[in-house]
């Protein structure tokens, strides 16, 4: 079925959401789908910028019929050839085979190798700061390579000073009528999964983030409109969120607090986590989260690991070997960059206590990450009578660490 939303200026929503979605790329999990943002300006000349995902194609193409109610489409501009948005690509060359499609050589390649599509006539290879004349809107080109893929464009709208920014500022979520961030609400729905979205889609990008933050520090942007989820035109929200990128682009921490990530096979390594966090709650350090890897999905904890400035691991063996789930979520922490943080490591030394040596490896591997404290281990359990001076000079450490 055709649904559009009429964003003014000439510009029209003709994406589509597929509110069924369980898993984002076939891994993350989703609890309301996620939309795929496409965008329709009528002007002298016609142009759609990127189209959907193979899911919700049909209702794309309709929504874009409709809008263009009989006149020709005239441009298709790719900012992104990931296959979340590019599956309208080949309907919309069948329907309108006069169409010039606007991209990077990368695009063109990677249209190539996904779609099979090579239309040398038809393409338009752009470069940094050319500008697509449609009439009144002039789209400006900004590169963001590797923001999320290497073939990535931006483009900035003179005339209604919007930018188009492909992956970056989308989040997870399905879209109802209401497509404005202000007519959301925003902070507490959707910009935790703004969050997620970029820690584990765009975060280890962190470097091409800045650097295209910069390019864009000169421009007057009133509207921001991401591939996914809402768009912005509240200008608090915009500088909220620019500062947001920012931090997370460098890899700081947000805020201040404390999440501790443990397995526990049958709960004597959860009981050390909780009695550490308690002696860290009485001298006053918070926030303190606490994830199961077996229990929460490895996207919500990596968020906290990003969004916090300290982590306590609780690791225990299982095969001679660390915990399979840990050392898998310490291989995702490494391969998203993970920095810029001080962690602790407490261990269960039962079964030969490979566990403790192998995260404290993968830890001191990663580059500045600032290791709190010994590794505090565990025969099996914890021994208040024997433990309790050491844990404590422990929680001393990490509290000192927490307000250097
Ligand atoms: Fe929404 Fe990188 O694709």
């Amino acid at each position: 079925m055709s649904r559009t939303v009429y964003l003014g200026q000439d510009c029209y929503y003709v994406g589509a959401s597929d509110m069924r979605l369980s898993r984002f790329e076939n891994m993350i999990p989703l609890t309301h789908g996620v939309s795929y943002n496409s965008f329709l300006i009528l002007d002298e000349k016609t142009c759609v910028l990127d189209t959907v995902d193979r899911a919700v194609v049909q209702d794309f193409i309709a929504n874009v019929q409709n809008v263009l109610d009989g006149r020709k489409l005239d441009y298709l501009v790719i900012q992104h050839m990931e296959p979340d948005h590019c599956a309208g690509i080949v309907e919309l060359l069948r329907l309108y085979p006069e169409i010039k499609l606007i991209g990077n050589t990368k695009t063109f390649m990677l249209l190539k190798q996904f779609r099979g599509v090579e239309v040398p006539d038809q393409q338009i290879i752009v470069k940094e700061g050319d500008v697509l004349d449609l009439g009144k809107h002039k789209l400006q080109t900004i590169m963001a390579p590797m923001v999320h893929w290497p073939e990535v464009l931006f483009h900035y709208d003179q005339y209604t000073q919007t930018i188009y920014t492909a992956d970056a500022f989308g989040c997870f979520n399905y879209l109802t009528g209401s497509v404005w961030s202000d007519q959301v609400n925003y902070d507490e729905y959707w910009l935790p999964e703004a969050r997620r979205y970029y820690l584990n889609i765009v975060g280890k990008q962190g470097a091409n983030v800045e650097k295209v933050l910069k390019k864009a520090e000169d421009l007057e942007i009133k509207q921001i409109m991401p591939l996914h989820g809402v768009f912005h035109r509240d200008p608090e929200i915009i500088a909220k969120l620019i500062n947001l990128y920012k931090t997370w682009g460098s890899f700081e921490p947000e805020e201040k607090g404390i999440v501790f990530v443990y397995s526990s096979m049958y709960g004597n390594m959860e009981a050390l986590c909780l009695k550490l966090s308690d002696l860290l709650a009485e001298r006053g350090i918070g926030p303190i989260g606490m994830y199961d890897v077996s229990h929460t999905d490895e996207s919500y904890i990596l968020t906290e690991c990003f969004r916090y400035s300290h982590a306590v691991f609780g690791v225990v063996n299982h095969n001679t070997q660390l915990y399979h789930k840990m050392d898998a979520f310490l291989h995702l922490l490494a391969a998203t960059n993970y920095s810029k943080r001080k962690v602790s490591i407490l261990a269960s030394k039962s079964w030969g206590g490979q566990a403790a040596k192998q995260a404290r490896e993968q830890l001191e591997a990663m580059k500045g990450i600032e290791i709190i404290g010994d590794t505090f281990e565990i025969l099996s359990t914890y021994n208040e009578e024997t433990q309790a001076e050491a844990l404590a000079q422990l929680a001393d450490q990490i509290c000192e660490s927490f307000n250097a």
